[in-house]
Formats: C-alpha cells, structure tokens, sequence
C-alpha cells in the first residue's frame, strides 16, 4: 500500500501545465564559470522500481518527452541520470548538438534497440544501419548514401513519389466529388499512413501495394498489419530490460517477434522479384533503390534485405504524422495556409514539368515542414554514446556517457524560438537558423531517409494545397504522445474544399 501512494505521488508530477510557463534554462543561469566534475550536472532522480512498474502498467512512456520538458524546467538545460550501468546526460539547446557534431568520429553511436536487435539474434538474422555501430555501420552506410540520399539518387526517385502523390490527389477529388455537400470531413491519418508506405515501397522495391485504392489484396493487409503490431510491442518493450520482459510480456514478445517474420517474408518477396527481374534481363529504366543495390552488388543480398526491412520501417510512421499535423496547422492558420497555396499555384506548371523542383520552388512549404516538426518532431530525441570526453555547460561528461538531446524542448524553447506556441513558418526565412533544425539527426549518422521523407510530404502537400482548401473546427492543440515516435494522441478531423 504504501508502495502504491508513493507512486501516485510520483506520477503525479505536474507536466500537464506546460504551456504557457517560464522559460526553460538556459546556459546563462546555470553553467558554473570553472570546469566542475560530472558529479557535479544536476540529477534528476527517480525511482527505478516504480518507474519500472509504471512502465508495465502503461505499456511504454506515453508521456516520456512532457517529463523531460518538467525536468529541464526544474534543473535547467543539463541533467543527469543512470540507466544500469550507463550513465545518461540530457540536453536540449542548439549549441550542445553543435558540440556534439564537433567531437563526432567517423563511426558515431547509438544504443540498440533491443527488441529488434533480439529478433535479428534470434533468427540469426543481419542487421542494418539503424541497428548497427562501428566499422560495420560505416561499410553499409557508404554504399547506401548513394542510392537513398544523393541528390542524383533523389532525382531518380522523385518521378515515382510524384505519381502516388497525384494518385492520392486523385483518389481525394473523387471522394469529395461523390459527397453531396461537395466537400469531405475525415480523420486523414489512415490515409497519410498508406500514403507513406505506398510511396516508401514503390520508390524501395519498385512495386505498387495498392494501398490508395478500395480493394486491398490479403498480403498487403497483412503486411500493414504486421507494421502496425511491430511498432505497437516495441513501445511496449523497448524501455525495460529483456532480462525482466522475457517473464513479464511472454506475449508481447511472440506477438513482436510474429511481426518482423512477416515483414521478412514481404521484403524477401520483393527482393527474390527483383532479382529474378534483374538476371533475366538488363532493364534501361530506373526500379528503385533495391534493383540499384542488387545491380551494383556492392553489398550482399543479405544486407541489402537488412538495410531494405530497415528503410521500411523508418519510413512507416515517420512521414505521416509530420503530414497530419502541417495540415491541421494550416487549416487552423488560413493565412498560412493561402500564402503556402499561392506558392504552389505559382510552382505548378514547373512542377509539372520537373517534379524535382518542389525541392527548390516551395520555399515556404519547406519552412512549414520545419516548422511542424519543431512542435512536432517524430524522432523525439537524438542520442549519441560518447567516443571521446566532452565538455557541456562546463561540465566534463566522459567517454561512453550516452547523451539524449530532446528535440521536443529544443523546439519550444522561447530563448531559441521566440513565441514557440504560435505556428510560423516565416521563422525559418527570416535567418539562417544553425543547429536548429535537427528533426532529422545531424551529421554523418543524420536520417538515411532525409530527402525521401521530403520529397513525399512536399509533393502530397503540393499536390493537395493546390486543389483544396483545409479546415478544422478544432482550435485547441493536439497533444502529442510517444510511441517510439512521437505522434498526435488522437487525429484532429479535417474537412477538404475544392479551392474554386
Ligand atoms: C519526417 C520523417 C523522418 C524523420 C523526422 C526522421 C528522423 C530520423 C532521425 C532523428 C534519425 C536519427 C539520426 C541521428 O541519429 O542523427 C533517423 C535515422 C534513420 N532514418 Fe529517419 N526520419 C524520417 C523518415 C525516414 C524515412 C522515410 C526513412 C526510410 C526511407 C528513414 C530511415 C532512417 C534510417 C535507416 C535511419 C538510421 C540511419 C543510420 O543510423 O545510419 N527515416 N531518422
């Protein structure tokens, strides 16, 4: 019992009241003037059996970036605490990622994930960049960049996003134009996430899943299916040891690990297609970023399959929600809206022509994707595992410390970003803003998926601001909640008007 009243206690730290209270730390109140030890950063303490229990109890840490943000506020821009044996430092301001980038080496790390790592184990299975560290990491990242990241690799791919961008546009008029009140009121996350994944598949693995249309084939079902469930048990596991979960969620695990072989057995699929494809003839047009991996053979098939599964899972719930939420922030800024809807009128007859151009021609659409994922950023935070001693608001973090730089404080940080509550995408063209934007890593380690994730959501958003206006009822914000990504709690109701 008196268990139970001292986690009540606990949990009822006061992090719904954040909007609207002082400014976080900053260094200017808080750095000591002479080098102190690590002893020394402030330490957020917290009990490891309670928050333990809490986890189970809620199945993940719904709330992990609200108490983050408290803890900023409470011990200024540095903290520290212990996971095990590592140790943990959390920072949040620009000028921390800027020093960690500096003493960066070639092999930056990361922690692993342990439920996907225990998979790969267990089936004896290779693994990826996400979930690689090392010279191993550096081997297969080379070789990727090229084929997902160059920009000679986005001009490529760009035709192929552009055609389900404007079969998503399409599939849209023709719901719209079948209600008879001539526009359409809905709950667009579904359909953003098919959206993602339709684009993500074609431009990976050159083939259409059919996810925009009415009739959905049982292995895209399942496929679908089995993402969703992979991301569910992670949330669920990812924060406790495997030594605890193993007796605790028996289940989650079975579930977790049912999931992966599924998505296994679809990349292999493909993968098996396109090679077949690939023996039998020496195709002149571009298929995707797979048949390039396999026709340079640069890598094994193998790790082309790791890297592949990999780029499919990053890229599921990442582009969505970034795309849920700039189109309820724009229906709830119409002049936001109208100027970003001049522009693409302007842009469209060159967009047309090159569809590559939305990456030059849409300034403002750009900024408004910075902008959504400064409130909004899905990766939550960065981490990175020290190779070498460091030296952050003066104090000295040694090697091996795994740093967290929480992008959710950054953004709403008022000494970074004055007035960080209101949705202004011209902030973003006023200055040049270094170290700021930071939704996508920085560095050599920085997100493979960078330019692709761009490219979907600026021509989706191209394509549907040139057609329709977006409205919302709803004016108050839409809370956000991590689930191994950070994503809207409930999905605001959007209505789309032909723009006439
Ligand atoms: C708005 C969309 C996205 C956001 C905000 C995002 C964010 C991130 C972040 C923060 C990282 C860690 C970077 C670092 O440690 O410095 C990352 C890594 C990664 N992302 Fe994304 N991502 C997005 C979309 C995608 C897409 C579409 C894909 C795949 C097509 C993808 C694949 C990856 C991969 C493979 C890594 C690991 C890279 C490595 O460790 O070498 N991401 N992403």
């Amino acid at each position: 019992m008196a268990l139970r009243v001292k986690a009540e206690v606990w949990l009822a730290r006061p992090w719904q009241c954040l909007r609207g209270t002082r400014a976080l730390g900053t260094t200017a109140t808080l750095a000591p003037n002479t080098l102190q030890p690590f002893e020394a950063i402030p330490q957020y303490s917290r009990n490891r059996w309670l928050k333990m229990m809490q986890i189970l109890r809620e199945q993940g840490q719904e709330n992990l970036h609200l108490e983050m943000h408290q803890a900023f506020q409470e011990l200024g821009p540095i903290f520290r605490y212990s996971i095990g044996r590592t140790q943990v430092v959390s920072v949040m301001l620009p000028e921390d990622a800027e020093k960690l980038h500096q003493v960066e080496s070639t092999h930056p790390r990361r922690m692993h994930l342990e439920p996907w790592v225990a998979h790969r184990e267990h089936r004896g299975l290779r693994r990826g960049v996400f979930l690689l560290n090392g010279p191993e990491w550096h081997f297969n990242r080379l070789r990727l960049n090229p084929n997902v990241l160059s920009p000679k690799a986005v001009q490529k791919f760009v035709p192929m996003v552009d055609m389900v961008a404007r079969d998503f546009l399409e599939s849209l008029k023709k719901k719209v134009f079948q209600n008879a009140r001539g526009s359409l009121t809905m709950d667009a996350q579904q359909n953003l996430f098919n959206y993602s994944i339709e684009a993500s598949n074609f431009v990976l693995f050159g083939e259409r899943l059919g996810l925009l249309g009415h009739d959905l084939s049982p292995g895209s079902l399942k496929f679908i299916h089995a993402l969703h469930s992979m991301f569910k048990t992670t949330t669920q596991l990812m924060f406790l040891p495997r030594s605890l979960t193993r007796w605790t969620s028996t289940q989650v695990w079975k579930e977790h690990f049912e999931a992966w072989d599924v998505i296994f057995e679809y990349a292999n699929r493909c993968i098996r297609k396109v090679h077949q494809e690939l023996r039998l003839g020496n195709p002149q047009t571009y298929s995707g970023i797979v048949a390039e991996l396999i026709a340079q053979g640069a890598l094994s098939l193998d790790a082309i399959r790791a890297n592949s599964i990999e780029l499919t899972a990053g890229s599921v719930d990442t582009t969505a929600f970034p795309l849920v939420m700039t189109l309820f922030e724009l229906a709830r800024n119409p002049d936001v809206q109208q100027a970003i809807q001049q522009e693409s009128l302007a842009a469209e007859a060159s967009i047309a022509a090159d569809p590559q151009r939305a990456m030059t021609d849409l300034p403002l659409l750009r900024a408004a994707l910075k902008e959504t994922l400064r409130l909004y950023p899905v990766g939550g935070f960065l981490e990175r595992i020290l190779s070498s001693d460091l030296v952050l608001h003066n104090f000295h973090v040694p090697a091996g410390t795994l740093v967290l730089l929480y992008l959710y404080s950054l953004g709403r940080n008022p000494s970074v970003f004055p007035r960080p509550e209101r949705y202004m995408p011209q902030r973003w063209l006023e200055r040049k803003r270094s170290f700021q934007h930071l939704s996508f890593g920085f560095g050599v380690r920085q997100c493979l998926g960078k330019r692709l994730a761009q490219v979907e959501m600026l021509l989706l958003l191209h394509h549907v601001l040139k057609s329709f206006r977006v409205e919302t009822l709803r004016q108050e914000d839409v809370q956000m909640v991590y689930r191994f990504v950070l994503m809207p709690s409930s999905s605001p109701l959007l209505t789309f008007r032909p723009v006439s």
